[in-house]
């Protein structure tokens, strides 16, 4: 069975986005696939992060992942800062990776931005520990967004030259597993901008703890255009919001555009958006309840965290064990 590994930064509670594009995903994943799913807390720190809120995002984002279904018996959930050997394999790589590869990293330069000089160092190297993540596991395929894939690409090539310089066959290649464009949701008031936690309007999100009434008003006053539903996906052309909210309903339904129309084409948003806010309040009502059952449970929560960890470490440590002989590292505790 192949080995997935995937990571999820801690940055507050997920988005109907984040549910619908990624974790939804991951869930899914578990049928048939040995998984690790890491709250990766090391990348968080690339930027800025108030302590207390860290600890209280890394146990949400860890809470939410297991009411929406991450089976951490089966499979493993567990906190990147709990296994050394993320860190211990990254510096590795920061010495395998060269300059001139992270410097054509784009989400570098998006997140960077004009001031690039005071950026920390550590955002300049998360793809070395990206990469670390994934082949502390030698995991070969990696669930991500679009916006991974080069940092994908240069995990490869970090593996490649370093089974390269050391003349082994050590790290795998992966393979990205990328989550298609049909499940991309976008923001309620703007049908053309990705759904995102960043917004500075909570009107453009449906966020994963937003009880019944919440969603019923943000469904309500989302925005659309005069027209009734069209019939067909072809009338959906130049109608993003529209798009948007046909195409949240067909996710939640695990149907496509087309045969949300077949039913509901015709209708004027006011009933479109009933039948929406029904399906999304039934659909999210668990994991909410779910979600907030665990944060006030907070040693079941420690004890899955734990042995996530532990279990993790079991398979990490003897590869970035093998890494480290490899290099050169004596280990006096190893004859
Ligand atoms: N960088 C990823 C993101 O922001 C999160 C991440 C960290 C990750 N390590 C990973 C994803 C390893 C896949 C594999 O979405």
């Amino acid at each position: 069975m192949q080995r997935v590994f995937s990571g999820i930064q801690p940055s507050g509670i997920p988005t109907l986005g984040n549910y619908l594009g990624a974790i939804r995903n991951w869930v899914r994943l578990q049928d048939d696939h040995a998984c690790l799913w890491c709250v990766v807390d090391l990348h968080a720190i690339t930027a800025w992060q108030d302590p207390a809120a860290l600890r209280r995002q890394s146990l949400e984002m860890a809470a939410v992942l297991l009411a929406c279904g991450v089976d951490p018996v089966r499979h493993i959930l567990f906190l990147q800062s709990g296994v050394r050997a993320h860190a211990q394999l990254a510096w590795i790589f920061n010495c395998v990776a060269r300059l001139g590869w992270l410097n054509r990293m784009t989400q570098f330069k998006d997140k960077a931005g004009k001031d690039r000089e005071n950026a920390s160092s550590g955002l300049y190297v998360y793809p070395n520990l990206m990469a670390a993540d994934i082949h502390a596991y030698h995991a070969t395929r990696v669930p991500v967004g679009d916006d991974q894939r080069q940092h994908l690409e240069l995990a490869n090539d970090i593996a490649q030259k370093f089974n390269h310089d050391y003349g082994v066959d050590f790290f795998p290649n992966i393979e990205p597993v990328i989550v298609g464009p049909a499940a991309r949701v976008m923001s309620l008031r703007d049908g053309t901008k990705k759904m995102s936690k960043s917004d500075p309007s909570d009107q453009s999100r449906i966020n994963l703890n937003d009880d019944a009434d919440t969603i019923a008003l943000k469904i309500r006053r989302a925005k659309t255009d005069p027209l009734p539903l069209p019939s067909g996906v072809e009338g959906l052309n130049e109608r993003p919001e529209a798009r948007n909210l046909v195409g949240i309903y067909a996710a939640l339904t695990d149907t496509d555009h087309a045969s949300v129309l077949k039913m509901h084409g015709g209708e004027g948003f006011g009933p479109f958006k009933s039948a929406l806010t029904a399906l999304l309040i039934d659909k999210l009502a668990p994991i909410a309840a779910e979600t907030d059952r665990l944060l006030n449970d907070p040693a079941t929560l420690m004890a899955i965290l734990r042995s996530g960890a532990e279990r993790a470490a079991a398979i990490a440590d003897p590869i970035v064990q093998e890494a480290e002989r490899l290099v050169g590292f004596v280990n006096p505790g190893r004859c």
